[in-house]
């Protein structure tokens, strides 16, 4: 497809509590779930050695962590996750199941410029956030994982006609007009190709691996030799 093309999000610019914005997070859910988001991510980080502190990237109300959490708690216990986020709208429900797995959640409110400094993560996780970030601003934040943590993993758009087609189509799991909006920009500024690969700050002492995912998915680990 294309050049990237980036278009403000609707989601983005709602405020936590407005209806509109509580209902396209429940169907983001649905469309992660839809596009196996949690098993895929949960693949990417196989490899990985346990952490102690997982920081995810844009990680929203917690629930995406919260599934990769229920699949990996049995091999990595005691982790604790933090959800690095513009809103701070992690709900006690989610924090108590993310306790009941034996690991911890929580928040730091902020631009990930400004918070992820503060947190020292082993792996840093995204899923649908980096392609939120035009080109500049990625290479900026790809290189402050890099010198932040030993691991990195990202579940993104893929920019293709089929993912395309499946963005045009989420009005038919119920999909509201913000998430019928935000999942055609979404594909736009997704990646294909060795993208992110290519705005990774080095290949010295990293093992990259880049590709698309069936079906909807384009993946990026970076793994700290
Ligand atoms: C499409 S949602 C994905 C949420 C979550 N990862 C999921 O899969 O359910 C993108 C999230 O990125 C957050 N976000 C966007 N730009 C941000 C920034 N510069 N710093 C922190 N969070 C940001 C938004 O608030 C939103 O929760």
């Amino acid at each position: 497809m294309n050049a990237r093309v980036l278009t403000p999000e609707l989601l983005d610019h709602l405020a936590p509590d407005d209806p509109r914005a509580v209902r396209s997070r429940l169907d983001l859910a649905r469309i992660n779930a839809v596009m196996r988001q949690g098993a895929i991510m949960t693949k990417l980080l196989a490899g990985f050695p346990a952490p102690r502190r997982i920081v995810d990237l844009g990680g929203g109300d917690g629930r995406f962590m919260l599934g990769v959490a229920k699949r990996l708690a049995g091999r990595w216990p005691g982790v604790t996750v933090m959800i690095a986020d513009r809103q701070a709208i992690l709900s006690d429900e989610t924090s108590a199941e993310f306790a009941r797995l034996g690991w911890r959640c929580e928040v730091l409110a902020g631009d990930v410029f400004a918070t992820l400094p503060q947190l020292e993560p082993d792996i840093v996780t995204a899923n649908l956030f980096l392609h939120h970030l035009d080109d500049g601003a990625l290479a900026r934040l790809l290189a402050l994982v890099a010198s932040q943590a030993k691991g990195f993993a990202a579940c993104e758009p893929r920019r293709s006609a089929f993912a395309l087609l499946g963005a045009k189509l989420v009005g038919v799991l119920g999909a509201n007009a913000v998430t019928r909006h935000d999942a055609v920009a979404s594909v736009r500024a997704g990646f294909h190709g060795q993208q992110l690969s290519a705005l990774w700050p080095t290949q010295k002492n990293w093992t990259l691996r880049e590709r698309g995912v069936f079906p909807f998915t384009h993946g990026f680990t970076a793994h700290a030799l």
